[in-house]
């Protein structure tokens, strides 16, 4: 008996099933960071509705099966992959962590052409298929990428994002949390700007309930501030630099980051996050430029953007990024 008539006698169809869960998401990529993001994805309940695609059938296929083995402890999964795009039609939201990562002691910066490549491959795939989908860029140089896919695209600005200095913030807040032996939830900061080494500590804005660190410690929000706090931002920039000459890669943060995005988008949920946008008009910026400011997040995408009142000193830094990445892009090929 075949296993199509096995399934006939025991099921007796009285409707066909949903086609789309409404929640789809893609993953482009099945490095260590897609994985990681579709992994947590899965876990947090986020989306069961996953589509992932690579360049390399072999990975993407273990990678889609080692994944649907564990269906059986998520709530009705559904994951499918292929490097045809068809697979993705209708998501929500596209994640892109297609690319070449850095190495050891590498920038982020260092791999842009290359990556603008590759982004001229996968956009115009990802668009074709779902018209209405959010991108979410995750890929580096992030700020550079996410400017590149909002181009390439046709995308209104409000449904293309960069994953951008959410991690960033996070580290940050770890940071914090560790030293002052809170939970990182309760440890209010904010990084902005390049996802790099240009980023902007918001020194003046650091809080726990409301208490501004500032206030405590004199020399905080200075251009003099204390060695300490110095160093705090500087472990947030080595961060991803630590890691990768360690383990060779990111990727359990940068999953876990990129999944609060999709939720805040998938929910509705309108929380705010420090993500890539175009930032042209903002803090008197003048470059077209993507970098992190935070932002709300709901359905549509990206709907505000927090202008935070900044020290000078940090304004004067948020605008050495734009430059430094408006530089970077003039050298783009497109
Ligand atoms: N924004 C962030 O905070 C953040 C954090 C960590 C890593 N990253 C970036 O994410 C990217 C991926 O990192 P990784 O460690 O997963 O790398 P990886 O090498 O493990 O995976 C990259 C994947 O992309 C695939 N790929 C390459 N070209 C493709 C194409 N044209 N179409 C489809 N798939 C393609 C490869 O086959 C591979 O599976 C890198 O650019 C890395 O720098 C960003």
């Amino acid at each position: 008996m075949s296993e199509f008539s096995t399934k006939d006698t025991l099921l007796t169809s009285v409707q066909s099933p949903l086609e789309n869960s409404g929640n789809k998401i893609t993953v482009v990529g099945v490095g260590s960071v897609g994985m990681a993001c579709a992994f947590s994805i899965l876990n947090m309940g986020i989306s069961n509705d996953i589509a992932l695609v690579d360049c390399v059938p072999d990975k993407l296929q273990g990678e889609m099966l080692d994944l649907q083995h564990g269906s059986f402890f998520i709530e009705s999964a559904k994951i499918v992959a292929s490097t045809d795009y068809a697979v993705t039609a209708g998501s929500r939201i596209c994640i892109v962590t297609a690319g070449v990562r850095q190495k050891e002691g590498e920038s982020r910066l260092n791999l842009v052409q290359r990556n603008v490549d590759i982004m001229k491959q996968i956009i115009p795939q990802l668009v074709k298929y779902s018209p209405n989908t959010i991108l979410l860029i995750v890929s580096n140089p992030v700020d550079i990428l996410t400017h590149i896919a909002w181009k390439i695209s046709g995308l209104p600005k409000t449904r293309v994002i960069g994953s951008g200095t959410n991690l960033d913030s996070s580290r940050y807040r770890f940071l914090m949390s560790e030293r002052l032996g809170i939970a990182p939830a309760c440890c209010h900061g904010w990084i902005i700007g390049e996802h790099g080494d240009s980023s902007v500590a918001v020194w003046s804005g650091v809080n726990v309930a409301g208490v501004r660190l500032q206030e405590l410690i004199l020399s905080l929000g200075s251009k003099h501030r204390s060695e300490e706090w110095a160093e705090l931002h500087k472990k947030v920039v080595d961060g991803a630099y630590e890691v990768i000459k360690l383990k060779g890669y990111t990727s359990w943060a940068i999953g876990l980051s990129v999944s609060a995005l999709c939720k805040a988008i998938l929910k509705n949920a309108r929380t705010i996050h420090a993500v890539s946008v175009l930032v042209q008009g903002f803090h008197d910026i003048k470059e077209e430029v993507f970098l992190s400011l935070p932002a709300v997040l709901g359905e549509n995408g990206l709907t505000d953007v927090i202008v935070q009142p900044l020290e000078d000193f940090e304004k004067a830094k948020l605008h050495k990024s734009a430059q430094i990445i408006s530089e970077v892009l003039k050298g783009v090929k497109m």
